[in-house]
Protein backbone atom coordinates (compact mmCIF):
# COMPACT_ATOMS: atom_id res chain seq x y z
CA UNK A 1 0.00 0.00 0.00
CA UNK A 2 1.35 3.32 -0.47
CA UNK A 3 1.77 5.90 1.83
CA UNK A 4 0.47 9.44 2.04
CA UNK A 5 2.54 12.47 2.52
CA UNK A 6 0.42 15.92 3.21
CA UNK A 7 3.15 18.21 1.40
CA UNK A 8 1.27 21.66 1.39
CA UNK A 9 -1.84 23.42 2.94
CA UNK A 10 -3.50 26.88 1.93
CA UNK A 11 -6.56 29.29 3.44
CA UNK A 12 -8.13 31.73 2.21
CA UNK A 13 -10.60 34.03 4.33
CA UNK A 14 -12.69 37.23 2.52
CA UNK A 15 -11.16 40.46 4.00
CA UNK A 16 -14.77 42.04 4.96
CA UNK A 17 -15.02 41.47 8.49
CA UNK A 18 -18.45 41.57 10.65
CA UNK A 19 -17.95 42.35 14.07
CA UNK A 20 -20.87 40.83 17.05
CA UNK A 21 -21.45 44.82 17.18
CA UNK A 22 -22.49 44.92 13.87
CA UNK A 23 -24.65 41.57 14.47
CA UNK A 24 -26.37 43.30 17.45
CA UNK A 25 -27.50 46.45 14.59
CA UNK A 26 -29.23 43.49 12.67
CA UNK A 27 -30.61 41.16 14.86
CA UNK A 28 -31.68 41.04 18.86
CA UNK A 29 -28.50 40.02 20.28
CA UNK A 30 -25.21 41.36 21.68
CA UNK A 31 -21.32 41.11 21.77
CA UNK A 32 -21.31 39.48 25.27
CA UNK A 33 -24.02 37.01 24.69
CA UNK A 34 -22.28 36.06 21.11
CA UNK A 35 -18.76 35.77 23.03
CA UNK A 36 -19.94 34.11 26.63
CA UNK A 37 -21.75 31.54 24.53
CA UNK A 38 -19.64 30.95 21.74
CA UNK A 39 -16.47 32.53 21.87
CA UNK A 40 -16.75 33.82 18.85
CA UNK A 41 -15.82 37.63 18.47
CA UNK A 42 -16.05 38.50 14.76
CA UNK A 43 -16.44 36.60 11.48
CA UNK A 44 -15.80 37.07 7.57
CA UNK A 45 -18.32 37.46 5.08
CA UNK A 46 -17.72 37.63 1.39
CA UNK A 47 -19.23 40.58 -0.49
CA UNK A 48 -19.36 38.63 -3.63
CA UNK A 49 -16.63 36.05 -4.20
CA UNK A 50 -18.37 32.70 -4.13
CA UNK A 51 -17.00 29.46 -3.04
CA UNK A 52 -14.57 28.74 -6.01
CA UNK A 53 -13.58 31.99 -5.31
CA UNK A 54 -12.11 31.09 -1.83
CA UNK A 55 -11.33 27.58 -2.75
CA UNK A 56 -9.13 28.85 -5.86
CA UNK A 57 -7.34 30.96 -3.78
CA UNK A 58 -6.60 28.27 -0.84
CA UNK A 59 -5.61 26.13 -3.63
CA UNK A 60 -3.13 27.88 -4.84
CA UNK A 61 -1.39 28.94 -1.73
CA UNK A 62 -1.47 25.33 -0.78
CA UNK A 63 0.13 24.29 -4.38
CA UNK A 64 2.67 27.11 -3.67
CA UNK A 65 3.44 25.41 -0.15
CA UNK A 66 4.03 22.20 -1.34
CA UNK A 67 6.27 23.63 -4.27
CA UNK A 68 4.04 21.54 -7.17
CA UNK A 69 2.37 22.43 -10.50
CA UNK A 70 -1.28 22.29 -11.38
CA UNK A 71 -0.58 19.81 -13.76
CA UNK A 72 1.05 17.26 -11.44
CA UNK A 73 -2.58 17.01 -9.72
CA UNK A 74 -4.58 13.92 -10.32
CA UNK A 75 -7.67 14.50 -8.24
CA UNK A 76 -9.97 17.34 -6.89
CA UNK A 77 -11.84 16.42 -4.09
CA UNK A 78 -13.95 19.71 -3.05
CA UNK A 79 -16.04 19.45 0.13
CA UNK A 80 -19.05 22.17 0.11
CA UNK A 81 -22.90 22.46 1.53
CA UNK A 82 -22.40 25.73 -0.29
CA UNK A 83 -22.02 25.23 -4.29
CA UNK A 84 -21.39 27.63 -7.04
CA UNK A 85 -23.94 25.60 -8.80
CA UNK A 86 -25.71 22.36 -9.24
CA UNK A 87 -23.72 21.54 -12.34
CA UNK A 88 -20.57 22.49 -12.64
CA UNK A 89 -19.46 20.76 -9.41
CA UNK A 90 -17.26 23.64 -7.56
CA UNK A 91 -13.95 21.61 -8.18
CA UNK A 92 -14.50 21.67 -11.81
CA UNK A 93 -14.49 25.25 -11.33
CA UNK A 94 -11.27 25.45 -9.64
CA UNK A 95 -9.82 23.00 -12.33
CA UNK A 96 -10.24 25.49 -14.66
CA UNK A 97 -8.85 28.13 -12.45
CA UNK A 98 -6.45 26.95 -11.23
CA UNK A 99 -5.71 25.11 -14.54
CA UNK A 100 -5.04 21.28 -13.40
CA UNK A 101 -6.10 19.65 -16.84
CA UNK A 102 -4.93 16.19 -15.64
CA UNK A 103 -7.46 15.85 -12.48
CA UNK A 104 -10.39 14.25 -11.66
CA UNK A 105 -12.72 16.50 -10.41
CA UNK A 106 -16.06 16.09 -7.86
CA UNK A 107 -17.24 17.51 -4.85
CA UNK A 108 -19.00 15.75 -1.75
CA UNK A 109 -21.01 17.11 1.26
CA UNK A 110 -20.43 16.47 4.60
CA UNK A 111 -21.03 19.37 6.17
CA UNK A 112 -18.61 20.58 8.63
CA UNK A 113 -16.45 16.97 8.40
CA UNK A 114 -15.59 17.10 4.93
CA UNK A 115 -12.45 18.08 4.94
CA UNK A 116 -11.80 15.24 7.16
CA UNK A 117 -13.74 13.16 4.84
CA UNK A 118 -12.32 14.33 2.22
CA UNK A 119 -8.49 13.72 3.21
CA UNK A 120 -10.08 10.39 4.07
CA UNK A 121 -11.20 9.77 0.02
CA UNK A 122 -7.85 11.19 -1.23
CA UNK A 123 -5.81 8.79 0.75
CA UNK A 124 -7.31 5.42 -0.35
CA UNK A 125 -6.70 6.81 -4.03
CA UNK A 126 -3.36 7.19 -3.36
CA UNK A 127 -2.84 3.93 -1.12
CA UNK A 128 -4.55 2.35 -3.83
CA UNK A 129 -1.93 3.52 -6.18
CA UNK A 130 -4.90 4.53 -8.17
CA UNK A 131 -3.78 8.39 -8.43
CA UNK A 132 -0.30 10.12 -7.18
CA UNK A 133 -1.40 13.87 -6.24
CA UNK A 134 -4.64 14.94 -4.72
CA UNK A 135 -5.82 18.75 -3.82
CA UNK A 136 -8.35 18.72 -1.10
CA UNK A 137 -10.07 21.36 -0.52
CA UNK A 138 -13.11 22.30 2.07
CA UNK A 139 -14.52 25.92 0.95
CA UNK A 140 -18.13 27.62 1.82
CA UNK A 141 -19.80 30.73 1.18
CA UNK A 142 -22.10 30.05 4.20
CA UNK A 143 -23.22 33.66 4.41
CA UNK A 144 -25.82 32.55 1.44
CA UNK A 145 -27.49 30.36 3.15
CA UNK A 146 -27.83 31.98 6.22
CA UNK A 147 -31.37 33.61 7.34
CA UNK A 148 -29.73 37.06 8.73
CA UNK A 149 -33.10 37.39 10.61
CA UNK A 150 -32.55 34.55 12.96
CA UNK A 151 -30.42 35.12 15.87
CA UNK A 152 -30.08 31.28 16.79
CA UNK A 153 -27.72 30.99 13.82
CA UNK A 154 -26.66 34.07 12.16
CA UNK A 155 -24.61 34.81 14.91
CA UNK A 156 -22.49 31.30 14.24
CA UNK A 157 -20.95 31.23 10.85
CA UNK A 158 -18.13 32.95 8.40
CA UNK A 159 -17.09 32.20 4.72
CA UNK A 160 -13.72 30.94 4.23
CA UNK A 161 -11.51 28.25 2.61
CA UNK A 162 -9.05 25.84 2.88
CA UNK A 163 -7.10 23.34 0.96
CA UNK A 164 -3.94 20.48 1.30
CA UNK A 165 -2.43 18.52 -0.86
CA UNK A 166 -1.65 15.05 -0.34
CA UNK A 167 0.91 13.27 -2.14
CA UNK A 168 2.13 9.68 -2.22
CA UNK A 169 5.40 9.49 -0.87
CA UNK A 170 8.29 7.42 1.38
CA UNK A 171 6.59 8.11 4.48
CA UNK A 172 3.35 7.58 5.61
CA UNK A 173 1.91 11.35 7.76
CA UNK A 174 -1.93 9.59 8.78
CA UNK A 175 -1.24 7.69 11.27
CA UNK A 176 -4.87 7.47 11.97
CA UNK A 177 -8.53 8.27 10.44
CA UNK A 178 -11.97 7.98 11.29
CA UNK A 179 -14.98 8.62 9.71
CA UNK A 180 -18.91 8.03 10.26
CA UNK A 181 -22.30 9.41 10.68
CA UNK A 182 -25.28 9.34 12.18
CA UNK A 183 -28.22 10.34 9.69
CA UNK A 184 -31.16 9.67 12.10
CA UNK A 185 -29.96 12.71 13.51
CA UNK A 186 -29.95 14.79 10.32
CA UNK A 187 -32.97 17.41 11.27
CA UNK A 188 -30.94 18.65 13.90
CA UNK A 189 -29.46 20.86 11.34
CA UNK A 190 -30.79 21.48 7.91
CA UNK A 191 -30.80 23.57 4.89
CA UNK A 192 -33.44 22.21 1.69
CA UNK A 193 -32.74 22.27 -1.80
CA UNK A 194 -35.13 22.09 -4.59
CA UNK A 195 -38.04 20.22 -4.10
CA UNK A 196 -39.72 17.50 -6.40
CA UNK A 197 -41.64 19.57 -8.52
CA UNK A 198 -42.40 18.37 -12.25
CA UNK A 199 -45.44 17.87 -14.48
CA UNK A 200 -46.64 14.78 -12.72
CA UNK A 201 -46.82 17.20 -9.46
CA UNK A 202 -50.45 19.44 -9.64
CA UNK A 203 -50.39 21.24 -7.06
CA UNK A 204 -48.46 24.05 -7.03
CA UNK A 205 -45.42 24.01 -5.18
CA UNK A 206 -43.45 26.84 -2.59
CA UNK A 207 -40.00 26.81 -3.09
CA UNK A 208 -38.65 26.22 -0.22
CA UNK A 209 -36.05 29.07 0.82
CA UNK A 210 -32.38 27.47 1.51
CA UNK A 211 -31.64 28.65 4.73
CA UNK A 212 -29.98 26.85 7.52
CA UNK A 213 -32.08 26.02 10.50
CA UNK A 214 -30.53 24.28 13.55
CA UNK A 215 -31.60 22.62 16.84
CA UNK A 216 -28.56 23.94 19.15
CA UNK A 217 -28.84 21.94 22.17
CA UNK A 218 -28.69 18.61 20.19
CA UNK A 219 -25.94 19.48 17.85
CA UNK A 220 -23.92 20.66 21.42
CA UNK A 221 -24.63 17.63 22.95
CA UNK A 222 -23.80 15.07 19.97
CA UNK A 223 -20.43 17.47 19.44
CA UNK A 224 -19.14 17.09 22.76
CA UNK A 225 -20.26 12.91 23.02
CA UNK A 226 -18.30 12.33 19.23
CA UNK A 227 -15.23 14.43 20.14
CA UNK A 228 -14.70 12.46 22.92
CA UNK A 229 -15.10 8.99 21.67
CA UNK A 230 -13.42 9.82 18.50
CA UNK A 231 -10.64 11.43 20.46
CA UNK A 232 -10.22 8.41 22.68
CA UNK A 233 -10.58 5.70 19.07
CA UNK A 234 -7.75 7.46 17.20
CA UNK A 235 -5.27 7.08 20.19
CA UNK A 236 -5.87 3.64 20.53
CA UNK A 237 -6.00 3.07 16.88
CA UNK A 238 -2.71 4.73 16.60
CA UNK A 239 -1.46 3.33 19.88
CA UNK A 240 -0.58 6.79 21.15
CA UNK A 241 -0.82 8.95 24.30
CA UNK A 242 -2.98 12.29 24.77
CA UNK A 243 0.20 13.31 25.99
CA UNK A 244 2.06 12.48 22.78
CA UNK A 245 -0.28 15.15 20.30
CA UNK A 246 1.10 18.42 20.34
CA UNK A 247 -2.21 19.77 19.07
CA UNK A 248 -6.08 18.87 19.16
CA UNK A 249 -7.60 21.05 16.22
CA UNK A 250 -11.30 20.74 16.77
CA UNK A 251 -13.97 21.74 14.02
CA UNK A 252 -14.27 25.33 15.69
CA UNK A 253 -17.76 25.69 16.13
CA UNK A 254 -18.04 26.80 19.71
CA UNK A 255 -15.74 27.37 22.69
CA UNK A 256 -18.09 25.68 25.28
CA UNK A 257 -17.97 22.76 23.29
CA UNK A 258 -14.38 22.59 23.16
CA UNK A 259 -14.47 23.26 27.13
CA UNK A 260 -16.85 20.01 27.54
CA UNK A 261 -14.96 17.74 25.65
CA UNK A 262 -11.35 19.33 27.11
CA UNK A 263 -13.05 19.01 30.54
CA UNK A 264 -14.34 14.86 29.91
CA UNK A 265 -10.85 14.13 28.36
CA UNK A 266 -9.18 15.57 31.97
CA UNK A 267 -7.25 17.56 29.78
CA UNK A 268 -6.33 21.68 29.42
CA UNK A 269 -8.20 23.47 26.76
CA UNK A 270 -4.41 24.88 26.11
CA UNK A 271 -4.04 21.53 24.49
CA UNK A 272 -7.03 23.07 21.74
CA UNK A 273 -5.71 24.87 19.00
CA UNK A 274 -8.46 27.35 17.83
CA UNK A 275 -9.06 30.82 15.97
CA UNK A 276 -13.12 30.52 16.07
CA UNK A 277 -12.81 34.02 17.82
CA UNK A 278 -11.66 35.87 14.51
CA UNK A 279 -13.58 33.20 11.59
CA UNK A 280 -16.96 31.63 13.54
CA UNK A 281 -17.92 28.10 12.05
CA UNK A 282 -16.53 27.77 8.44
CA UNK A 283 -17.62 24.34 7.91
CA UNK A 284 -15.90 22.50 5.75
CA UNK A 285 -13.37 25.29 5.82
CA UNK A 286 -12.60 25.34 9.11
CA UNK A 287 -10.55 22.56 10.10
CA UNK A 288 -7.65 23.27 7.33
CA UNK A 289 -8.05 26.80 8.05
CA UNK A 290 -7.07 26.38 11.46
CA UNK A 291 -4.41 23.39 10.31
CA UNK A 292 -2.55 25.61 7.69
CA UNK A 293 -2.47 28.11 11.00
CA UNK A 294 -0.68 26.12 12.85
CA UNK A 295 1.44 25.22 10.02
CA UNK A 296 2.28 28.81 9.04
CA UNK A 297 2.46 30.02 12.44
CA UNK A 298 5.41 27.38 13.39
CA UNK A 299 3.57 26.11 16.11
CA UNK A 300 4.65 22.34 15.20
CA UNK A 301 8.01 20.63 14.40
CA UNK A 302 9.03 17.70 11.93
CA UNK A 303 7.79 14.32 14.26
CA UNK A 304 5.22 16.42 16.11
CA UNK A 305 1.40 14.81 16.03
CA UNK A 306 -1.92 16.61 15.48
CA UNK A 307 -4.89 15.51 15.92
CA UNK A 308 -7.91 17.24 13.96
CA UNK A 309 -11.10 16.06 15.18
CA UNK A 310 -14.82 17.50 13.81
CA UNK A 311 -18.45 17.08 13.22
CA UNK A 312 -21.41 18.82 11.38
CA UNK A 313 -24.41 18.23 9.76
CA UNK A 314 -25.48 15.15 8.30
CA UNK A 315 -24.95 14.28 11.31
CA UNK A 316 -21.37 13.75 10.21
CA UNK A 317 -17.93 13.20 12.29
CA UNK A 318 -14.13 12.32 11.91
CA UNK A 319 -10.92 12.38 12.84
CA UNK A 320 -7.60 12.35 11.97
CA UNK A 321 -3.63 11.74 13.21
CA UNK A 322 -1.49 13.89 11.41
CA UNK A 323 2.35 12.95 11.66
CA UNK A 324 4.04 16.58 10.91
CA UNK A 325 6.81 16.43 8.38
N1 LIG B 1 -28.54 36.54 21.08
C1 LIG B 1 -29.29 36.67 22.20
N2 LIG B 1 -30.09 35.67 22.63
C2 LIG B 1 -30.14 34.55 21.92
C3 LIG B 1 -29.39 34.36 20.74
C4 LIG B 1 -28.56 35.41 20.33
N3 LIG B 1 -27.80 35.36 19.21
N4 LIG B 1 -29.62 33.14 20.24
C5 LIG B 1 -30.49 32.56 21.08
N5 LIG B 1 -30.80 33.41 22.07
C6 LIG B 1 -31.72 33.21 23.19
C7 LIG B 1 -32.71 32.10 22.92
O1 LIG B 1 -33.82 32.60 22.20
C8 LIG B 1 -33.08 31.71 24.34
O2 LIG B 1 -34.00 32.62 24.84
P1 LIG B 1 -35.25 32.11 25.71
O3 LIG B 1 -34.63 31.44 26.92
O4 LIG B 1 -36.00 33.35 26.00
O5 LIG B 1 -35.97 31.14 24.83
C9 LIG B 1 -31.78 31.91 25.12
O6 LIG B 1 -30.97 32.78 24.32
C10 LIG B 1 -31.00 30.63 25.38
O7 LIG B 1 -30.91 29.93 24.16
P2 LIG B 1 -30.25 28.53 24.11
O8 LIG B 1 -30.53 27.91 22.78
O9 LIG B 1 -30.58 27.75 25.34
O10 LIG B 1 -28.71 28.93 24.20
P3 LIG B 1 -27.49 27.96 24.31
O11 LIG B 1 -26.78 28.25 25.57
O12 LIG B 1 -27.86 26.54 23.99
O13 LIG B 1 -26.60 28.50 23.10
C11 LIG B 1 -25.98 27.96 20.89
C12 LIG B 1 -27.07 28.44 21.80
C13 LIG B 1 -24.84 28.95 20.96
C14 LIG B 1 -26.50 27.90 19.45
C15 LIG B 1 -25.48 26.58 21.36
O14 LIG B 1 -26.57 25.72 21.54
C16 LIG B 1 -24.53 25.96 20.37
O15 LIG B 1 -23.47 26.48 20.10
N6 LIG B 1 -24.85 24.77 19.83
C17 LIG B 1 -24.02 24.14 18.83
C18 LIG B 1 -24.29 24.79 17.52
C19 LIG B 1 -23.28 24.42 16.49
O16 LIG B 1 -22.12 24.26 16.78
N7 LIG B 1 -23.77 24.32 15.26
C20 LIG B 1 -22.99 24.05 14.15
C21 LIG B 1 -22.38 22.70 14.24
S1 LIG B 1 -22.51 21.74 12.84
C22 LIG B 1 -21.81 22.66 11.73
O17 LIG B 1 -20.78 23.20 12.06
C23 LIG B 1 -22.43 22.92 10.43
Amino acid sequence: MNKVEIIGTGSYVPSKVVSNNELSRMVNTSDEWIRTRTGIRERRISQGEDTSDMATKASIEAMKSANIEAGQIDLIILSTATPDSFIPSTSCIVQKNIKAVNATCFDISAACSGFIYAVDIGAQFIRSGRFKTVLVIGAETLSKIIDWQDRNTCILFGDGASAAILQSGEEEDIIAIHTGADGSKGRALTCPAIPVSNFYLKDEITLNKSKVSMDGKEIFKFAVKIMVKLVKLLLEESHCSLEEIKYIIPHQANYRIIECAAQKLGINTSKFYTNLDHYGNTSAASIGIALDEVYKKNLVESGDKILVVGFGGGLTYGGIIIKVR
